[in-house]
This record gives C-alpha cells, sequence and structure tokens, in this order.
C-alpha cells in the first residue's frame, strides 16, 4: 500500500511537470482525484482490506498525497499561466514604429492674431469685430476720408455696388464702437481686409489686419508709445527698438509710422531690412477730433490714440517668412512647420 501511494506521487509528479497547459493539468486532476475513477479514490476504495490499526496512517498518508498533488497542480498552473501572459506581451513588438496621427494646427496667421489678441488683452483691451462688407461712409468719410481725397484713390478697393465695398481696412470698427457707446474704450479689432493689388511677394488682395483704439479724458500720445512699446517687445523681444516717424493718415493727427529694430541682423543693415536696419510695422496716431465729431465725441474732453498693424507683416517678420503667398496656398509642407 505504501509503495503504491509513493508510486502515484512520482507519477503524479513527473507528468503535472510535464503537463504544457490547462487541458493537461484538468486531465491530470481527474487522473489522479477525481472523484469516480480517479487514483486516490480507488486507493480509498482498498482501504476496507487493511488491518484495522493500519488504517489511520495510511488514511493520513493518503490526505497528504492529495495534499500533495493538489499542490503540484495549483504551482503548475500559475506557472502556465505566467508564460501566456508573457507571450501575450511579446507579441506586441515595441520597436515598431508608431502609426503616425495626423494633427491639425492653427494657421500661423490665426496664431499670429491670437499672439497679439493676448498682449493687449493683458493692457485691458476688448477684442470686437467688425463685418468685412462695409459701407463707404465707415469705410472712408466717416475715417476723414471724403470722396475726392486723395488716399481713397490709393487704396484700390473692391466695390460691390455704389455704396459698399470690402472694407480695405479694419479702421471702420473704431466708428462702429463710438457710434455703440462713449468713452472709455479700449479695444483691439481684428479682421480680414481686401485690396485691389497685384499679387507679388509682399502683397496679396486680402490680408488681416488689427485695430486699436483707446479713447479717454487725459490720454496722450505717450500712453500710445508705451502701449506699442509693450507690445513690441511681448511679440519680437525686450531687446528690440522702437521709432516713431512722423506720418500721415486722414483719421490721426499728429500721425506716425512705428519701425522696430531689425529683428534679423538687429539693426546693422540687411537683406531683410534693405540695408536700413529697421522695419516698419504699423501706422498709428492720436484720434483726429474731426473723427469724434462724427461719433458725436466731446472733442474738449476726449482725446485717444488708435493704431493699425498689417498681420501677415509681423507674421512674416516674427517667423522669417519671405514670401506672403506661401502663407495663403495652403501647403501642408509650409503651415506643418507652425
Ligand atoms: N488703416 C491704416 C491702413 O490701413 C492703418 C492705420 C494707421 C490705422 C493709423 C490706424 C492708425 O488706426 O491710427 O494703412
Amino acid at each position: 500500500m505504501r509503495q503504491n501511494i509513493e508510486k502515484i506521487k512520482r507519477e503524479a509528479e513527473e507528468r503535472i511537470d510535464k503537463a504544457q497547459n490547462e487541458k493537461d493539468l484538468k486531465e491530470l486532476q481527474i487522473k489522479f482525484l477525481g472523484r469516480r475513477q480517479g487514483e486516490i479514490t480507488q486507493i480509498l476504495r482498498n482501504m476496507k482490506n487493511l488491518p484495522f490499526e493500519d488504517r489511520p496512517i495510511i488514511g493520513k498518508l493518503i490526505n497528504e498525497l492529495k495534499e500533495e498533488i493538489e499542490k503540484k497542480l495549483r504551482e503548475k498552473r500559475n506557472e502556465i499561466i505566467k508564460e501566456e501572459g508573457k507571450e501575450g506581451e511579446e507579441s506586441i513588438d515595441i520597436t515598431l514604429p508608431g502609426k503616425r496621427i495626423p494633427l491639425g494646427r492653427l494657421h500661423p496667421i490665426t496664431q499670429t492674431i491670437e499672439e497679439i489678441k493676448r498682449i493687449f488683452i493683458g493692457l485691458g483691451f476688448q477684442i470686437v469685430r467688425g463685418p468685412e462688407l462695409e459701407t463707404e461712409y465707415y469705410n472712408f468719410e466717416a475715417l476723414n476720408m471724403p470722396r475726392y481725397h486723395p488716399a481713397r484713390d490709393e487704396q484700390d478697393s473692391f466695390y460691390i455696388n455704389d455704396t459698399h465695398l470690402l472694407r480695405t481696412q479694419t479702421s471702420p470698427v473704431q466708428i462702429r464702437v463710438m457710434e455703440k457707446k462713449g468713452p472709455p474704450i479700449r479695444i483691439i479689432a481684428p479682421g480680414k481686409c481686401y485690396r485691389r493689388d497685384a499679387i507679388d511677394a509682399s502683397h496679396f488682395p486680402m490680408f488681416h489686419q488689427v485695430e486699436g483704439l483707446a479713447v479717454d479724458e487725459n490720454v496722450t500720445f505717450s500712453d500710445l508709445k508705451g502701449s506699442l512699446a509693450y507690445f513690441v517687445h511681448q511679440m519680437f523681444g525686450k531687446d528690440t527698438r522702437l521709432r516713431f516717424r512722423p506720418s500721415f493718415f486722414p483719421f490721426t493727427e499728429p500721425s506716425a509710422e512705428v519701425d522696430i529694430s531689425c529683428i534679423m541682423c538687429k539693426g546693422k543693415g540687411c537683406r531683410v531690412c534693405s540695408g536700413k536696419g529697421w522695419l516698419e510695422i504699423l501706422g498709428a496716431g492720436m484720434v483726429d477730433p474731426e473723427v469724434f465729431k462724427n461719433v458725436n465725441y466731446d472733442t474738449e474732453k476726449y482725446q485717444g490714440f488708435a493704431f493699425g498693424m498689417g498681420v501677415e507683416r509681423i507674421c512674416m517678420l516674427k517667423y522669417g517668412i519671405d514670401d506672403i503667398r506661401l502663407l495663403f496656398q495652403n501647403d501642408l509642407r509650409f503651415l506643418k512647420q507652425f
């Protein structure tokens, strides 16, 4: 009997050791532990043939054998599960290149507008918008550019009919804002403008401007300078210098054009600044009282400053783009760089 138990034990150990998978284990479990025909059940059945006093000892051995086999089966099962898990991991080849998921991004012009907005919002300006289809009144007359004003020819416009045109500048938004509410005003107005320009490296018939307007009591040219200096330093870096050149715009008096020290050569003179060391980036000035009269503002009480900048120009300078057409050809090889 004892030998028999020993033999079963050795056989079970051997065969469990060789088991390859769950199915093998299941079979072995039935073979050894099965309730009807299992080896252990069969030994138990023979117990009745043993002398009475041997039974407890043999019974104990059989119980130990049963526990032993159960333990072996458990251990082997865990081993097999682990192995399978490992194989599962190995079937994912982590050295394969990942799938490239094409990701959209904002157009550089949009990014530039967002940046300009962010800077002026920081100075307390609000964002407003006006229509791209304007009347002559808002686009010209209210801005102190009457019908035969020379500046009106300069801006070759797209007329829709006798009175409506695609706006040539964002300045008409100034008028629309001031008609709606009184001072204090601090707004910037980004948007598209249109002019009948022949296309070349620096001209495109559709482009973007950002208009700025601040009106209050005691607004001075210093406020204009301070605001624009802050903008330029944020946009192009702290060491960028500014230069205000006297100029003319019908809706501002005095008027200035603002240059920045060339961001390529830092003012030494290079191809980008045509050797001048300076780059023009915007027009600005103190709001002409004639404009205030058109919106019934008290010209004795209020002053204002205004400015207008071309977004394409700022974008091209910031990113070193040398041809405006690149911005509108929608070539993904170009756009993906931003
Ligand atoms: N509207 C002008 C243009 O299109 C730019 C400009 C100049 C706007 C001076 C202003 C300003 O508000 O004060 O060229």
